[in-house]
């Protein structure tokens, strides 16, 4: 559905976008993560034909987003960072002036306000004007303008920026929704969300690509992945060096608890599960265990790792 290579953008002589190369298949839900100035809106506003690029190309639905960027348009629905809405104006009026710029009309156009409306929960706001609306539902208005042409891929900006837990769920599960008829390309800051709702993550810093894989094979690639956790009433001195000579082993870590009990963090090569191995050696030492687990490790964790400056 998207294809793009060595895609570039430099305002002057900062690259903010460097030759980034990605893919999105129809029908996936694709997270674009990255911190605060790493390309993640240039890039987007490449894609939906709103930038022109210094270099590179790139293809949606088979239809080249420079030559044919008219064309492309028509298969998008993009919902900007800072949606501008004009917000002297009803809802369902914006709607019907957007939904005409789209070329709709008559009774399609009727029919297709009422779906978007009743998709984006905006049915019961329809007559208000929208500077009266609060933040989430001005989000609403902008997703539902997005989809008013029923587009093939939705690329979205940060659409749950500035909204309370309850609305961030609300468009989450839109989003959950519309992954089900559309392709989607989002970016956000909320990584929960992203582990929820994507089936891949392309990350993106200081304008080039560190990732991009499905949530689950970036958790298990970590540095850290293979953590497990074990408490177990024994000393400290005499279980360390023995979880230490196992191979795949390359730090432990233990702390003390109450009354006599444990807790040992058995840091391991990625990919590696060493559970088993440990309740052995517990059994073979008669050391009681009452908990044993394998930490995996978070979205969060892998963002970290690869974005961060030090
Ligand atoms: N119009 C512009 N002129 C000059 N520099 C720009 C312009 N727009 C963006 N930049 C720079 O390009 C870089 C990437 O910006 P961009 O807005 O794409 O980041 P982002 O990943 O969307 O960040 P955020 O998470 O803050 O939205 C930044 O260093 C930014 O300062
Ligand atoms: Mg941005």
């Amino acid at each position: 559905m998207i294809e793009i290579s060595s895609l570039s953008k430099s305002y002057g002589r900062h690259k903010a976008v460097d030759q980034i190369s990605f893919e999105v298949a129809r029908g996936e839900i694709v997270g674009f993560l990255g911190p605060n100035g790493a390309g993640k809106s240039t890039t987007l506003r490449m894609l939906t034909g709103f930038l022109p690029p210094t270099s590179g190309a790139g293809r949606i639905a088979g239809k080249d987003i420079f030559r044919e960027s008219l064309e492309v348009r028509k298969d998008i629905g993009y919902m900007p960072e800072n949606v501008p809405l004009y917000t002297d104006m009803r809802v369902r009026e914006y709607l019907r002036f957007r939904g005409a710029l789209r070329g709709l009309a008559g009774g399609s156009l009727r029919k297709r306000l009422g779906e978007v409306m009743e998709i984006c929960g905006l049915t019961s706001v329809r007559r208000k004007m929208i500077k009266t609306l609060s933040k989430g539902y001005r989000q609403r208005v902008g997703l539902a303008d997005a989809l008013i042409h029923d587009p093939d891929l939705l690329i979205l900006d940060e659409p749950t920026n500035g909204l309370d837990p309850n609305q961030i769920r609300a468009i989450r599960e839109l989003i959950q929704n519309l992954g089900e008829k559309h392709t989607i390309l989002l970016s956000t800051h909320i990584l929960s969300e992203v582990e929820m709702t994507c089936n891949k993550v392309v990350i993106i810093d200081g304008g080039k690509i560190k990732a991009a894989d499905t949530p689950e094979n970036l958790v298990n690639s970590m540095r850290r992945a293979g953590r497990v956790s074990i408490e177990l009433k024994a000393h400290k001195n005499e279980v360390e060096p023995l979880i230490a000579q196992f191979d795949e082993v390359t730090r432990v870590v233990g702390e003390s608890m109450s009354n006599g009990w444990n807790r040992f963090t058995v840091f391991a090569a990625p990919k590696t599960d060493t559970r088993l191995k440990l309740g052995q050696l517990a059994q073979e030492h008669h050391w009681p265990i009452r908990s044993l687990s394998r930490k995996s490790g978070t979205l969060e964790e892998v963002f970290v790792e690869l974005t961060r400056k030090d």
